[in-house]
């Protein structure tokens, strides 16, 4: 709810700028897209976790995030059932599916395509949309154990643009995640650090008995994300 309002409200801000001749419309917004991806790639190619992942063979550097929250806080269990939301291209997907094997299920969801590991259900769909939600509830067939997130929006490198999308999604995922999980159940959620993550916490501490928030040891000293894993999902 705190999350809806706080992008009611930066919505009408970015207008209010365009208005002003502070945003200059379709021009800024690709010139700084095109920054972010640059500083992205360059980032990327002196990372050494990048290398680690490429030498396991996994898709990206994302799971070891997952593999460290999940051996801390044993998230993994055999019997599980996983909904997976932003999961191209398979990094977590693949630990998952190995979490909760055998007689596991693991949904995963993600608007990009990709080749999912045997046995784990793909849906290729944007969130936003209610007819990927209903699809992905009627893939998970009852209630699931366990909603990891690591949905990410596209940056543009503009700040109130990127905080109205992160906003967005998390709120998206905090709703299909009260959707999804039965009585008790966890839920683990990428965050950054001053996009909407107070909002965030805020809803996230009404449903669960218990939030805390994580920043695992391949995710980047600089950057602003984090996780918040919060157990003890209340309906
Ligand atoms: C950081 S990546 C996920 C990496 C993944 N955890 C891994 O280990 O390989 C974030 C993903 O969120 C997806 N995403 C962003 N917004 C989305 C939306 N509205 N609906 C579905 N997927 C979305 C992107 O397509 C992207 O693949």
């Amino acid at each position: 709810m705190a999350a809806q309002k706080s992008a009611r409200t930066i919505v009408p801000r970015l207008a209010r700028m365009a208005q002003s001749g502070k945003i200059l419309g379709e021009t800024v917004l690709m010139a700084a897209g095109r920054k972010a991806k640059r500083r992205w790639a360059q980032t990327q190619a002196h990372d050494p976790w990048v290398r680690r992942a490429r030498n396991r063979g996994l898709p990206s550097r994302a799971a070891f995030k997952l593999e460290e929250i999940a051996a801390r806080h044993s998230l993994f269990k055999p019997g599980l059932s996983i909904l997976e939301l932003g999961s191209a291209p398979g990094g977590w997907t693949r630990l998952a599916a190995a979490g909760v094997a055998p007689r596991g299920r693991v949904v995963a969801v993600d608007r990009l395509d990709m080749v999912p590991p045997a046995g784990v259900c793909f849906i290729r769909g944007d969130l936003a949309s209610a007819q990927t939600r209903n699809e992905v509830l009627m893939a998970l067939s009852g209630k699931a154990d366990l909603v990891i997130c690591d949905l990410a929006p596209n940056l543009t490198g503009i700040r109130d643009v990127d905080e109205a999308n992160q906003v967005e999604l998390s709120s998206l995922a905090a709703e299909m995640a009260e959707l999804a999980l039965g009585d008790g159940g966890s839920f683990l959620i990428k965050a950054f650090m001053g996009l909407g993550s107070t909002a965030l916490e805020s809803r996230l501490a009404g449903k669960y008995r218990n939030v805390r928030s994580l920043k695992p040891a391949a995710s980047r000293a600089g950057s602003k994300e984090f996780y918040f894993l919060a157990q003890g999902y209340q309906p």
